[in-house]
């Protein structure tokens, strides 16, 4: 079963993926799947929506969130569920239906193309392969503006040069963990508050159980600079 922006799990109430738990008002203001067909529904209606975002391959929420902060309708999604509430579908991004979407910007997995792991490249053609076929999937996404962000690795050497980079501390988080972005319709984010960088993320969390985890997190100042630099576009 394919899944749109009408699907959206708010997290405080979600169900298993795919469970219909919260449905957005249709542009009537009416909830298109009601039963109750001309009841007016007590949700308010935005004014206006600035655009519809797309978050994919997104647990911690940190870019929905700052989108959602700007009057965007954002939902991010991915495999496991939201870490913080919000609007979320919880399910493979190749189930999510393709159409009605302004914006996509997606954090693909990384753990067989990042550089750091090119040792194990001759080990793991399997695997890597199937990441990159999710790659090409969301670059393949019909959609005007779209963003891809990846270490340094397998994708700058074999597949596309990187339209952009950046790294933590160009946004106030004083921190070394360079990434590179593939865009389209997108421009390269720029700096806006550079802070000196006092270690490096990837080295910081060598000793945290989680660090798998904890190193492909979006830092906050990251997902503002998304939200405030490519925003205005739409
Ligand atoms: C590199 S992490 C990105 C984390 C992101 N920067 C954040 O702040 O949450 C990749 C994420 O992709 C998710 N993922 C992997 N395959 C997926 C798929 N087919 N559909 C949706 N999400 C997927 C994983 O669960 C993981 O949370």
């Amino acid at each position: 079963m394919r899944v749109s922006w009408r699907d959206v799990d708010d997290a405080s109430t979600a169900g298993p993926a795919g469970n219909r738990a919260v449905v957005r008002l249709g542009p009537t203001g009416e909830d298109p799947l009601s039963s109750d067909r001309g009841v007016k529904s007590t949700t308010p209606k935005p004014l206006a929506v600035a655009g519809r975002v797309l978050v994919a391959c997104e647990r911690s929420g940190k870019v929905r969130d700052a989108f959602s902060a700007l009057g965007f309708d954002a939902v991010s999604c991915d495999l496991e569920e939201t870490a913080t509430p919000g609007p979320h579908l919880r399910c493979d991004i190749r189930d999510v239906d393709r159409s009605g979407w302004d914006m996509v910007i997606a954090f693909p997995p990384c753990t067989f193309l990042t550089a750091a792991g090119a040792w194990r490249w001759p080990y793991t053609t399997r695997e890597r392969n199937e990441a990159v076929r999710l790659v090409q999937y969301l670059w393949d996404w019909p959609v005007d503006r779209l963003a891809i962000e990846n270490p340094q690795g397998w994708l700058n050497s074999h597949w596309r040069k990187p339209d952009g980079r950046f790294e933590p501390y160009w946004f106030g988080d004083a921190y070394t963990k360079r990434s590179y972005l593939w865009l389209r319709q997108l421009p390269p984010l720029m700096p806006t508050l550079l802070v000196p960088p006092a270690a490096s993320w990837t080295e910081d969390q060598r000793h945290n159980k989680d660090r798998s985890g904890a190193r492909s997190l979006t830092f906050g100042g990251v997902a503002h600079a998304m939200a405030l630099q490519w925003g205005p576009l739409l």
